[in-house]
């Protein structure tokens, strides 16, 4: 039998599921700017989420909720100019789509015509049935988010690992069950024990993506700026460093701020 994984020259979210039925493993990886997601694109990412974790490490703020749709759909168009292979999907704000299921038509419209992008992705389970429910009925591929949803971290109180009682075990069983169902392409499960991963991802013929869900799932996903390590305060369990920016960067440019002010650069060499 053959071993060789299927080339993909454009990812849809159709391959997404062929890739789960394949037992191929999905990578996704967060993006914001044109810069980052042209490397990421370039690396045979499969899916590029311009999450709205932007809000943390784009933009400073504590939590994901203070972004909004125009800022949204800024890094969504500035990521879809660069990408040519990985399938896109954008993240809903906060209030863009809970309260009301028209007003989260227009939002996911909105993010679709304005900035390009192939999907959208929203937190949360039969609380957002209708939202869902809406935006599929318009042709808008929807991926979920179960698990730890940051955007109700008021709610949570903390960070902490989700759904390790059986209630809430439950009732993300259901919800995620729900999501594929109404017809959702895939879900995200973040933080949440490695062996309910287990359970739900053998449960759905859509994938899972986890982050911080374990080896189960049916992919992974991280925060670009935590894999780099440019983010150096954030240090949860589940997260892999593949290189320490943060130092190999603030290096170089101790490096350029010393050559300055030695007058050591520019050199001959570099002017006209
Ligand atoms: O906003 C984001 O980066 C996310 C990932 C953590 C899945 O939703």
């Amino acid at each position: 039998m053959s071993t060789a994984k299927k080339e993909y020259k454009r990812i849809t979210v159709k391959s997404l599921v062929e890739m789960k039925k394949n037992g191929d493993k999905i990578s996704m990886l967060t993006a914001y700017d044109y810069s980052m997601a042209k490397i990421v694109d370039a690396a045979q990412i499969d899916v590029i989420l311009v999450g709205d974790s932007a809000s943390n490490v784009m933009a400073g703020h504590e939590t994901t909720l203070p972004i909004t749709l125009d800022q949204m759909i800024y890094h969504a168009s500035s990521v879809i100019r660069a990408v040519n292979r990985a399938l896109v999907v954008v993240d809903l704000p906060f209030g863009s789509y809970q309260s009301d299921p028209k007003k989260a038509l227009r939002s996911a419209i909105r993010i679709m015509k304005e900035s390009g992008a192939h999907a959208v992705k929203v937190e949360g389970g039969s609380e957002i049935k209708k939202s869902v429910k809406r935006i599929l009925n318009a042709g808008i591929p929807v991926m979920g988010h179960l698990g730890l949803t940051p955007q109700s971290i008021y709610k949570f109180g903390t960070y902490t690992v989700r759904a390790k009682k059986e209630d809430e075990a439950e009732k993300l069983i259901k919800d995620a069950k729900m999501l594929e169902k109404l017809g959702c392409f895939g879900i995200v499960l973040e933080k949440i024990p490695a062996q309910l991963t287990k359970t739900v991802s053998e449960s759905l013929s859509i994938p899972t993506i986890g982050i911080g869900g374990g080896k189960y799932a049916d992919g992974q996903v991280l925060v670009i700026h935590d894999l780099l390590g440019m983010t150096h305060e954030f240090n949860p369990r589940f997260l892999r460093r593949y290189m320490n920016l943060y130092e190999e960067m603030g290096t170089a440019i101790s490096q350029y701020v010393t050559d300055v002010k030695n007058t050591d650069f520019p050199s001959d060499e570099e002017q006209y």
